[in-house]
């Protein structure tokens, strides 16, 4: 169901959960892509007449209130860019919550304060998860599931909810599906996926599932030196899963059977610490010094890489290629996605880190095919796991 099937909207309560899990430095907010992406659904119930009430997390609180983790600072930003203000309960189902929907008038909005100040939320306990759906779910009369980021959660503002109230996917969360489908059933060939970021042991399953689907791996990042290991190289003091190399031989083994093209680095941009100042310098990854790590994919790489992915009519690309961070180690992820920007098919930058990524190297939404707002959940879209989120909107 999409938001068109709930019918008339005027006047009634309808709860929207966002993904509003933007990264903050103190409380300024440093990438609002999703905010900004959780917008076009808010506003479009907003001119519906309906009374908005948002919910959403920021971070991993402990199931109990946490200023350093209040969604002030989104409320205000979501208030800035729907032009209006934007109420902000301090509680997430409590006094300030009842209160604050009721002094909704139609066409308003409201945030509730961070869902996972609740326990209930992230409870494994499914009668404790539905007790607090329960208390979610009395406040509106229909809930709208936008986060598409959170759809792989099976939490009470995500999955229970959905069964207790009429519900519809919004905007976003159609979106998002109908470009990973396109990823997932039929994508235009060579199809090409770039990984980057910091851990293998998070993107098993999605490699698994990508041996059977994509032409080409480009793998970047700190999980390269796993990759690098179980190819017989030395890789000093970089990021090393030892206790993934059996899992990574065989992703190997299984690639060179199915004709799949598994590309890694062959020079690696290294340095003594993890520090922004630490001298960098460039070797070849098969003859990484002892005493330093790598932090970044060398000039020759990433100029190999951008070839692949400029020659690719679909490209996924999910986790920087290194510490994108500090300047000396941007390179790699700025080549990475410059090229992106050039692919003539279908270029998709999947995930928060990434996506605020490219937006901090100065790259624009607009020249990417598609920037998904979901990392863990584009990736368990494209392993083809059972998302939760969406399989109750389905049920
Ligand atoms: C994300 O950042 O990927 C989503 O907001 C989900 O957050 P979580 O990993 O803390 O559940």
């Amino acid at each position: 169901q999409t938001i068109g099937d709930l019918g008339d909207l005027r006047g009634r309560r309808v709860l929207v959960r966002s993904d509003l899990n933007v990264p903050l430095d103190g409380t300024s907010i440093t990438d609002d892509g999703r905010v900004r992406a959780s917008v076009p659904t808010i506003s479009r119930l907003r001119d519906a007449g309906a009374r908005v009430i948002v919910t959403a997390h920021l971070g991993r609180p402990k199931g109990a209130p946490d200023p350093a983790y209040s969604l002030a600072p989104v409320a205000r930003r979501l208030g800035e860019l729907l032009g209006g203000d934007v109420a902000l309960a301090t509680d997430t189902v409590g006094d300030s919550a009842r209160h604050t929907v009721n002094r909704l008038e139609d066409g308003q909005v409201c945030v509730l304060e961070n869902v996972r100040f609740n326990p209930g939320e992230t409870s494994k306990d499914d009668a404790e998860r539905a007790a607090f759906a329960g208390e979610l779910a009395s406040l509106a009369d229909a809930f709208v599931s936008d986060g598409f980021g959170v759809v792989h959660r099976k939490q009470a503002s995500v999955y229970d909810v959905a069964k207790l109230l009429p519900h519809a996917a919004g905007g976003l969360v159609e979106q998002e599906t109908e470009v990973l489908e396109r990823l997932t059933e039929s994508p235009a060939r060579p199809y090409a996926v770039v990984l980057g970021g910091s851990k293998v042991s998070d993107k098993l399953g999605v490699i698994d599932s990508l041996l059977e689907k994509a032409d080409t791996l480009l793998i970047g990042g700190g999980m390269v030196f796993t990759f690098l290991a179980a190819s017989g190289n030395e890789v000093g003091t970089s990021l090393l899963e030892s206790d993934q190399i059996d899992a990574v031989k065989g992703y190997l083994a299984t690639a060179k059977e199915r004709g799949v093209d598994i590309v890694l680095p062959t020079d690696v941009v290294v340095a003594p610490a993890f520090a922004a100042d630490s001298p960098a310098t460039t070797v070849a990854a098969d003859a990484m010094p002892a005493d330093q790590m790598g932090l970044d994919i060398g000039p020759e790489s990433a100029a190999a890489f951008a070839e692949a992915i400029r020659g690719a009519r679909t490209v996924f690309w999910n986790g920087p290629m290194g510490v994108f961070e500090m300047d000396a180690f941007a390179e790699g992820t700025r080549v990475v996605a410059q090229a992106l920007t050039e692919v003539s098919g279908l270029s998709v930058v999947g995930g928060g880190d990434s996506a605020a990524a490219v937006r901090k190297l100065g790259f624009s939404d607009g020249q990417f095919g598609h920037i998904s707002t979901g990392g863990g959940a584009s990736l368990e879209f494209l392993e083809g796991k059972t998302l939760p989120g969406l399989d109750v909107l389905e049920k």
